[in-house]
């Protein structure tokens, strides 16, 4: 394609490093698939070297991908190019992405190592990664707070080295528009052999500005967009790839360039990763949010029911808000229960499964007619938790809530594999069940957020609570969804309690030194 804009999602890796948003292997899968069947150029699967359940998920995506390149991160050392290099061999297109910071703070403070050395490392790790892979990016972390000079000689050192990508990150948040787009422009042409590879940007949301500021270095000449779907990550985030997507597409006059994506399965992957990290979408957020394309004001609707490009500048069922598919029904075999699973992307381990699975959604059918591709997401979320993960797992529950009264919950827990009892009272029926399930744990976990959600509309809809717990500085997030919002409620916050007692740390890759 001319000109095109190459769209580069690191919500598996970036958008991990937000707190308490860290994947599972099935998880990494289900949104990767996701992205494929977006179009997404680049997936950036994780940090191969975090773990070996990292190494595992990178190393099935790279797998199970097949139309979009899969990247993984590696930070300037032999080892994690080499650990990055065997996940990303089964791949039919795979990208090694290694960085080093390059700001005088960052060198000197938190690599403690000269600017030689910085240019060396990076030299050697572009050389290494090359007899892995053809596709080679390089990122000169904290490119904003950079000396110009400098980046200019590293830049020009790893373009002789073999890199096809040069990343310029925006780590903290830090530019404006206008300067950032300067940046871009001043790299562009001062670095030699500069048309010899991709030029990408990569901002977070610190000051709000990384959507405009990943814009301005696209108008300057940036070919690669580095996004996460929702805007995930670290703090306050990184630049959303919808509100970019969408950005480019519907300001074609200012943009000479444009992405293969399919935007219509951005609602749905945005509501996807809600749902897996736990990070709820607000309704205001272009594009992906409840309202974005909701008008309240009479003078609006009026204008819109006449001609719509009165006040939309966009159209919502180009973004994938038709909403609401409806799916399957009660009366739905199990053949095309199996093909729904398999359109939406979602993996069947076996027949043991898909039948475990077909017998819950019989249940969910019985108590609710219509069954939506967002119920089956949700269905599916439960299903995918392996019983080695689940410790602790909800065998029944009854809460009293009455007027006047004080809410009383009994609740049985299967814990480890044999059953507890216990009751408790509660200022409303939530507090009840999470005493009830605490005089049973005892997880010394605080919780930070409860939200619940209805899946889709309907008063039968399903309820999808989030929950966010801590306990010494670790954060997780749990979810769980059902008709009944107590019981979603307690296997909302079972799941996070499981995903504390699985204990498994993520290593930050830009925090960690090698
Ligand atoms: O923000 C950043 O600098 C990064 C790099 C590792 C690309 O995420
Ligand atoms: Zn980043």
């Amino acid at each position: 394609m001319k000109n095109q804009l190459i769209v580069f999602d690191t919500t598996l890796r970036d958008g991990e490093q937000s707190p308490g948003a860290a994947m599972t292997k099935d998880e990494k899968l289900r949104i990767a698939r996701a992205l494929e069947r977006m179009r997404v150029d680049v997936i950036e699967a994780g940090f191969a070297s975090a773990s070996v359940g990292d190494f595992e998920s990178v190393r099935a995506v790279a797998a199970a991908i097949k139309d979009s390149t899969v990247c993984t991160l590696a930070r300037a050392s032999e080892n994690d190019v080499r650990r990055a290099g065997e996940a990303i061999k089964p791949a039919a297109r795979g990208r090694i992405h290694t960085f080093i910071a390059t700001s005088p703070i960052h060198m000197e403070k938190k690599l403690q190592m000269s600017p030689d050395r910085v240019v060396e490392a990076a030299v050697a790790a572009v050389k290494l990664a090359r007899q892995f892979t053809d596709d080679v990016e390089f990122s000169a972390e904290d490119a904003v707070r950079s000396e110009f000079e400098f980046l200019c000689r590293i830049f020009d050192a790893v373009i002789k080295a073999g890199a096809t990508t040069i990343n310029v990150p925006d780590t903290v948040g830090y530019s404006i528009p206008s300067q950032w787009g300067e940046r871009m422009r001043m790299l562009i042409e001062h670095v030699p052999s500069s048309d010899k590879v991709v030029w990408s940007t990569h901002c977070h949301n610190d000051l709000g500005m990384a959507v405009a500021n990943s814009l301005a270095a696209v108008a300057a000449g940036a070919r690669q967009v580095e996004c996460t779907i929702n805007g995930l990550g670290e703090r306050a985030g990184n630049a959303s790839l919808e509100e970019i997507v969408m950005a480019v597409r519907t300001r074609k006059d200012l943009f000479e360039c444009e992405t293969r994506i399919d935007a219509t399965q951005i609602v749905p992957t945005s509501k996807l990763v809600s749902q897996i990290t736990g990070y709820p979408v607000q309704p205001n957020k272009a594009v992906v949010g409840a309202n974005a394309f909701a008008h309240e004001s009479g003078i609006h609707q009026d204008g819109v029911l006449k001609h719509r490009e009165t006040y939309e500048i966009m159209r919502a069922e180009d973004v994938g808000w038709s909403t609401n598919r409806l799916s399957l029904g009660k009366l739905s075999g199990r053949s095309a229960f199996r093909a729904k699973l398999q359109e939406l992307g979602i993996p069947i381990q076996s027949e043991e499964a898909l039948n475990t699975a077909f017998v819950r959604f019989k249940a969910l059918a019985d108590k609710k007619r219509e069954i939506f591709d967002e119920d089956l997401q949700a269905l599916m979320s439960d299903e995918a938790v392996t019983p080695e993960a689940e410790h602790y797992r909800l065998v029944a529950s009854k809460v009293v809530s009455e007027t006047g009264e004080t809410p009383r919950a009994q609740i049985t827990l299967a814990v480890g594999g044999s059953e507890k009892q216990a009751e408790s009272d509660g200022s409303g029926p939530v507090d009840a069940i999470f005493r009830g399930i605490e005089n049973i744990v005892s997880s010394g976990a605080d919780l930070l957020l409860y939200s619940v959600n209805a899946i889709t509309t309907g008063t039968d809809a399903q309820g999808e609570v989030t929950v966010r717990l801590s306990r010494d500085g670790r954060i997780v997030h749990g979810q769980g969804a059902d008709t009944d919002i107590i019981v979603a409620s307690a296997k909302a916050y079972l799941n996070a309690l499981n995903k504390l007692h699985a204990g498994i740390e993520r290593m930050n890759p830009q925090t960690e030194t090698v």
